[in-house]
């Protein structure tokens, strides 16, 4: 209950018809709700002032008392005329904050259900010394034992899900749905899976389930894309890209038919299965030539794409039409433009059917 009666002239009627009925929160669900006042507020070991004062020891706390905060004036008034938080001053706070404490410069609007409000404050409970009074029925004294500080909020993949996000939009992702997009696998091998699989594997599945769009040998059936060969060619009029003549990284072949591959049949290939096609893609890019190589987890980064050290870091500023260039002209650069043309008269767009007319240079 209010400390003194100014607070609750502060405070308005709100409080005075929130009384003893409150009920008992749920720290658990609490933690939820806090989600709408962590763009603000911190709470927990090592919490500081942010947009919001940190909240740790906010039952019994005084109003507008964090050391260093800077408060509006109304909340400092609240706590100078003897405003302390505790169930009740905070439920009526939470219901609607402009309206409890006219002048707050908590720019929030405020949480309609009674609920959430009693199990976010049962949430802030736990993390104070002096816990909250103990709500009418005393069956709820668990939840005043302080809680660890919350850490990354990763769901636990069997963790109910709250039916909005802060914007009430969609759902929190569960684990399980992370863990199934979270597959990238990087050049340095960080992301692969545990798994093997030789070439010879790779050849059976490679004739089953991808000759029939690539071709027996990689060629390209039709004008599915070619996977194999095409070396020494980047050079000429129209280079064959492949795995082997172009790819940098085995990393890319291993993530992408993982990821993607059978077309139209994605992610149904188990991760052996994946390495022993992945092996057979070496063996037809002549990459290895034994098909009994067995390519694994532990053997990945070993292998070298021919074409890897052809790329390089891309360092424009050494570029010599960067290199020369001062700083671009930002203000006041041209005293005066002058409009001399509309593309519309000049024309420039290419009839249909004729497709090389379209390229006469336009100064
Ligand atoms: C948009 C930012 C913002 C959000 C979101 C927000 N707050 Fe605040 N909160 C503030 C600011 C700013 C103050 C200081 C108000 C003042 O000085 O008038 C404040 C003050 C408070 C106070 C008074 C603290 C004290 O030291 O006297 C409490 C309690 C509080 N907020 C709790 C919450 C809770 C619980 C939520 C979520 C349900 C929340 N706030 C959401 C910005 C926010
Ligand atoms: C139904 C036809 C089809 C089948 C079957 C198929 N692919 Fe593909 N594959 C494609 C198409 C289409 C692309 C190009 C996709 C794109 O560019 O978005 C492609 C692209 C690729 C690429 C990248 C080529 C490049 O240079 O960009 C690789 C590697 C690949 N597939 C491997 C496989 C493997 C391995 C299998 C069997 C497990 C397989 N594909 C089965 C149609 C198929």
């Amino acid at each position: 209950m209010l400390k003194s009666p100014s607070a609750a002239l502060l405070l308005g009627a709100a409080l005075l018809v929130a009384g003893p009925a409150l009920a008992a929160g749920d720290a658990g669900k609490g933690e939820r709700v806090y989600k709408k006042c962590a763009a603000c507020h911190q709470v927990g070991e090592g919490a500081k002032n942010r947009v919001g004062p940190e909240l740790n020891d906010l039952i019994g706390r005084t109003a507008g008392s964090v050391d260093g905060f800077k408060y509006s004036k109304a909340m400092t008034e609240a706590g100078a005329g003897g405003l302390v938080w505790d169930e009740t001053t905070l439920d009526a706070y939470l219901e609607s904050p402009r309206t409890a404490i006219k002048g707050t410069r908590m720019a929030f609007p405020g949480i309609k259900e009674a609920d959430d409000r009693a199990d976010v404050i049962a949430y802030l409970a736990t993390f104070s010394k002096q816990a909250a009074a103990p709500a009418p029925a005393e069956t709820k004294t668990a939840e005043a034992t302080p809680a660890p500080a919350p850490t990354a909020a990763v769901p636990a993949a069997d963790a109910a899900v709250p039916t909005h996000g802060v914007f009430h939009l969609g759902r929190a992702a569960t684990a399980d749905e992370i863990a199934a997009w979270d597959i990238d696998v990087r050049p340095d091998g960080v992301g692969l899976p545990e798994g093997r699989g030789t070439a010879a594997d790779g050849e059976v599945l490679f004739t089953e389930r991808c000759a029939s769009c690539h071709g027996d040998f990689g060629e390209g059936a039709g004008r599915w894309p070619v996977l194999a060969g095409g070396r020494d060619t980047l050079k000429a009029d129209r280079p064959e890209k492949t795995i082997g003549s172009y790819w940098p990284y085995l990393s890319t072949v291993y993530d992408y038919v993982r990821r993607a591959m059978p077309f139209g049949d994605a992610r149904s290939l188990s991760d052996d299965e994946v390495y022993a096609i992945t092996a057979y893609l070496l063996y037809l890019n002549d990459v290895v030539t034994d098909d009994s190589f067995e390519l694994s987890r532990e053997n990945f980064t070993s292998v070298k794409l021919p074409n890897e050290e052809n790329f390089i870091a891309d360092d424009r500023s050494a570029e010599p039409h960067y290199a020369g260039k001062v700083e671009p002209c930002m203000k006041d650069c041209k005293a005066e433009v002058k409009i001399t043309m509309r593309a519309r008269v000049l024309d420039v767009t290419p009839e249909a059917g004729k497709e090389n007319e379209g390229t006469t240079k336009v100064d």
